[in-house]
């Protein structure tokens, strides 16, 4: 089954087509990131004006590259939520109008979901149950894969996600916008124990996490050092940053493997790519003799591979939109409106 996917929730306009779920015929990314650039972050009205500038011949593209012809596909999958409504609504659309002018199913994919789908693309053999760690701008969280369209969150961030504030940080060290991969390049030459900074304690749930202290005290010390005139050691700060990053969610990834039983570990999401953090769950899943999957470095961020992924499964289950589809900012991982 061939699969138009779409996505535009944030600052990247994607097209793919994927089949059965699983095999990428064609994946093409039109980046809005240098746009975005030189206001050190996603400006929505951009992003929406962009997207719709580019969507049309980027599935034009797709298709050509696919070797489909337009008969060829089958169904058509788009994030429909959460992300920057404008942005979002600009995808939905022009799917809808697609699955109408080809008479084919419409599959709405909620962009989370996308992201744990990534792994599907580059593992075939995986399939549920299996834990996954999500880790993107926006979102942090445990999720329990039961199914492909069965899920459990078994905890999440308290207050910012994990790219939030590696994002947050990296701007304050005058970092270029998306922050977190720079400040990873950076870390990589720096000492993690040359800066002290907090890991904040469990709370009612142990698998919740908090970010937003430890951001804080970065930024605390990165202002200090500026106002006594202290030159910073920018990677060792990257590294100790990435390093508390990587302690909170790794201690939580051992709870939850022991809690929950799975035997299999994903990661999922932009963050996914933090090469500390990629390194302390091989070496948990390597301790606790668990399978580990995590997806190559561009499958982490945005894509609509992943959404074809998912689409798949979604289509199997039967969770199909018709022409009043709505985009929607915000949705809980479970379809449920927050
Ligand atoms: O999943 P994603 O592409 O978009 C959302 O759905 O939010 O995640 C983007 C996030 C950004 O915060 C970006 O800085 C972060 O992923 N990111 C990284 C790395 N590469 C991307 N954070 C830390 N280390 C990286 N290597
Ligand atoms: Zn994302």
């Amino acid at each position: 089954m061939n699969i138009l996917s779409i996505e535009s929730s944030c600052d990247e306009t994607a097209v793919a087509l994927v089949a059965d779920g699983r095999r990428v015929l064609t994946d093409q990314i039109a980046s809005q990131v240098p746009l975005h650039r030189i206001y050190g972050g996603v400006v929505p009205e951009i992003a929406s004006r962009k997207h719709m500038e580019v969507i049309y011949a980027l599935a034009d593209q797709a298709l050509l590259a696919s070797g489909l012809a337009r008969s060829q596909i089958d169904a058509v999958a788009v994030t429909y939520a959460p992300g920057l409504i404008g942005a979002v609504l600009v995808g939905v659309n022009f799917a809808k109008a697609a699955a109408l002018a080809l008479g084919k199913p419409l599959i709405p994919v909620h962009h989370i979901r996308g992201h744990i789908a990534a792994n599907y693309l580059a593992y075939p053999d995986l399939t549920p149950p299996f834990l996954c760690l999500v880790v993107s701008g926006g979102h942090t969280m445990f999720v329990d894969v039961e199914d492909y369209t069965k899920m459990t969150i078994l905890g999440a961030t308290l207050d910012d996600a994990a790219g939030e504030s590696f994002d947050k940080v990296a701007r304050v060290l005058g970092m270029p916008y998306p922050g977190g991969a720079a400040l990873d390049a950076a870390a990589r030459s720096g000492d993690p124990s040359k800066y002290v900074l907090p890991r904040p304690k469990p709370g009612e749930n142990p698998l919740d996490m908090s970010f937003s202290g430890l951001k804080t005290a970065a930024l605390n010390l990165i202002h200090h050092a500026e106002q006594v005139g202290e030159t910073l050691d920018v990677p060792s700060l990257c590294a100790a940053f990435s390093q508390a990053v990587s302690d909170i969610l790794d201690t939580r990834v051992r709870l939850a493997l022991t809690r929950t039983g799975r035997k299999k570990l994903a990661a999922a999401g932009g963050v996914a790519a933090n090469s500390v953090i990629r390194a302390a769950l091989t070496r948990t899943a390597e301790e606790l003799g668990t399978d580990l999957y995590l997806p190559p470095l561009k499958l982490c961020g945005d894509n609509a591979a992943m959404i074809g992924a998912q689409g798949y499964y979604e289509f199997l289950a039967g969770n199909l939109a018709d022409m009043t589809l709505n985009a929607y900012a915000t949705r809980s991982i479970l379809g449920e409106r927050l």
